[in-house]
């Protein structure tokens, strides 16, 4: 067990390239903020499962139907490493933050505020939100501090980079396919884009401490452009449109150009008050409840 004896002795040891892990003396104010990210991480890894999950009857054809159903198992199984991971650092218990969370009283993830409508919403998800999160978790991989997260990650990016070329197969059929999937997976676009630009979150603050603690390592207009930069010249090249009327190509750098983002709907979905927010956590609030008796049953039989 290591101990510094200042916060500037602890910053010197992580600007130093330190590693911290679950038994160091870390300062209250670190402990307190990786805490408050990895719940988060671990909240919006079950938010997502639970939609994946609603997909599994609704997906056309078995093959889909698998992809959905592993989709669905990687995304719980993301949550329950995190949820170890935070509860390991002695706030909160993983029950108190799945209670937290089904009360409504925590946070998740902006796009798991939204309802997917078509099957072609799914495909978009896959594209462009697991892209959106794996593009932000590489980041948070690369240079975190926090040791056991960093581990968690390793094997979370992985499953993550599955999905995101799940997504990109599926994308290419429906670009090669008839005009009704075509248009389906515009409409689908034009739901998605804006949640999934907006899963970075607003532009990072001066003086962010995730940042000078090295839990992030890029600040989140940098991931978001990068991403953009990506995004936009690939799904313009099969042929849709980005619903951004200002969006322009800026020949003389050579970068794709976004119009101002309303960041209204990213506040209201962070305050538990986005288009699905209500039905949402109400399902998993319920799920909660009614299977009450299977952890009864479990802790009686462990006991
Ligand atoms: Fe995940
Ligand atoms: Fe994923």
């Amino acid at each position: 067990m290591r101990s510094w004896d200042s916060v500037e002795a602890f910053e010197t040891f992580l600007d130093g390239g330190g590693i911290v892990e679950v038994d160091d003396r870390m300062p209250d104010v670190f402990r307190d903020a990786v805490f408050a990210f990895i719940e988060m991480h671990a909240n919006s890894e079950l938010m997502g499962g639970l939609t994946e999950r609603d997909w599994i009857p609704r997906s056309p054809g078995v093959k889909n139907k698998m992809a959905i159903l592993a989709k669905t198992q990687d995304e719980v199984g993301h949550a329950h490493l995190l949820y170890m991971v935070a509860a390991d650092l002695g706030i909160k218990t993983r029950t108190e933050m799945m209670e937290d969370l089904f009360a409504g009283k925590s946070k998740f993830h902006n796009v798991f505020h939204y309802q997917a409508v078509t099957w072609a919403d799914q495909v978009a998800i896959a594209y462009l939100v697991d892209s959106a999160a794996l593009m932000s978790q590489q980041a948070v991989f690369k240079n975190c501090s926090y040791g056991p997260y960093k581990r968690m990650l390793k094997r979370i990016i992985a499953e993550e980079g599955f999905h995101m070329r799940f997504g990109e197969e599926r994308l290419l059929k429906i670009a090669e396919g008839t005009e009704i999937q075509r248009d389906m997976f515009q409409g689908a676009l034009d739901r998605w884009w804006l949640p999934a630009l907006q899963l970075f979150g607003p532009d990072t603050r001066d003086g962010d401490v995730l940042l000078r603690w090295h839990i992030k390592s890029e600040r989140n207009e940098v991931l978001r452009d990068r991403w953009v930069q990506k995004y936009v010249p690939l799904l313009t090249s099969y042929g849709f449109v980005i619903p951004d009327d200002h969006l322009r190509h800026d020949e003389a750098t050579g970068r794709w150009e976004i119009g101002e983002i309303d960041w209204a709907p990213l506040k209201a979905a962070l305050a538990n008050a986005g288009p699905d927010s209500a039905r949402r956590i109400g399902n998993a609030s319920k799920n909660w409840h009614d299977t009450a008796w299977v952890r009864a049953a479990l802790d009686e039989a462990a006991a």
